[in-house]
């Protein structure tokens, strides 16, 4: 074999190669994401301009576990996944897989291979998967604050994926995370309880604390406004106290004194009562005994002498 036709040789085994990587490839969205307790798709599709392609071989794998394989006409899977096309065949160019309940476990670096009559294909997705925080709760111990005896709010959200942080603000906006760290436990399905105490009381002037979820990017996802109950202060509560104690006087004396005072006025109306009461009744007694006759004796003779008869 001279060079010339080597040359040739290897022109053509080139172009080949070429030929056959060209007439197949493998689109799969490299970075995919998954929602905690939902179905999720890991998308990859074969792209070819042959219409005669035929799938021989399929093989999603995770860590080197298979997860769904298609060989020799046949499909074996674990548990909880699919093709995402439910009756996939060989001639089918969409070899998605379907992760049919996701959970914190899935998350992680899968493969996609997929072996046909005209060219493979090896494709890598990362899965990552997200889980929504609950609103956060805030509880208040003692449920009064004082600013002498500090109090403590803790600020909990639960259920979410992956870690986030709480942080704290005062109704300016101020923030006050510095001394409050966040305590995150994962629980067996790998969701997260996040926890957050703020020591407060020192700056009593602060009526409302507010705690917020955020995730890695510094997005705000959830908050939850609270408002202080402060115990009076110890001058107020004496002021109080005092306050308390006069009513305590006053009140008494006030009953009494109205009371003496009703039964004044009483004494007072039904003796008014009494006095108009006997006035008619004694008047025209009066005056018939005295009055008529003097009237009539005044008046002239004539009409005494008729009256009588
Ligand atoms: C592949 O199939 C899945 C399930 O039917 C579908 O949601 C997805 O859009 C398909 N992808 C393409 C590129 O057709
Ligand atoms: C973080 O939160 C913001 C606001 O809710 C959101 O727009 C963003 O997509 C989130 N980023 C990530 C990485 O989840």
């Amino acid at each position: 074999m001279n060079m010339a036709s080597m040359w040739i040789l290897l022109v053509i085994l080139i172009s080949i190669g070429h030929a056959k990587t060209e007439s197949m490839s493998l689109d799969c969205r490299a970075e995919q994401l998954g929602q905690y307790g939902q179905q999720s798709l890991l998308e990859c599709v074969i792209k070819t301009t042959q219409n005669d392609l035929r799938v021989r071989v399929v093989s999603w794998k995770k860590a080197n576990l298979a997860l769904l394989v298609f060989y020799k006409g046949k499909i074996t899977k674990e548990d909880g996944f699919s093709f995402a096309q439910p009756s996939w065949n060989d001639r089918n160019m969409n070899v998605s897989l379907l992760i049919t309940n996701t959970t914190v476990k899935h998350e992680g670096r899968y493969t996609c291979l997929v072996m046909t009559n005209v060219g493979e294909k090896v494709e890598a997705i990362s899965f990552k998967v997200t889980a929504k925080y609950s609103n956060p709760t805030i509880v208040s111990s003692p449920k009064a604050i004082t600013p002498k005896t500090d109090g403590t709010l803790t600020c909990e959200s639960n259920g979410g994926y992956p870690k986030h942080q709480l942080r704290w603000f005062d109704e300016d906006n101020k923030e006050l995370t510095s001394d409050a760290p966040t305590e995150a436990k994962q629980t067996d399905g790998g969701l997260f309880q996040l926890s957050s105490r703020l020591v407060v009381g020192k700056e009593s002037s602060v009526s409302k604390y507010i705690c917020g979820v955020f995730n890695a990017s510094g997005g705000r996802e959830e908050e939850t406004p609270f408002l202080v109950k402060y115990a009076p202060k110890t001058e107020e509560l004496e002021q109080r106290k005092e306050l308390d104690m006069s009513t305590k006087i006053v009140a008494p004396v006030v009953v009494i004194g109205s009371l003496i005072a009703g039964l004044l006025f009483a004494l007072l109306v039904y003796r008014k009562r009494s006095q108009k009461i006997r006035r008619p009744s004694t008047a025209p007694l009066m005056g018939g005994h005295l009055g008529v006759p003097t009237v009539d004796v005044e008046e002239g003779d004539d009409k005494y002498p008729d009256n009588v008869a």
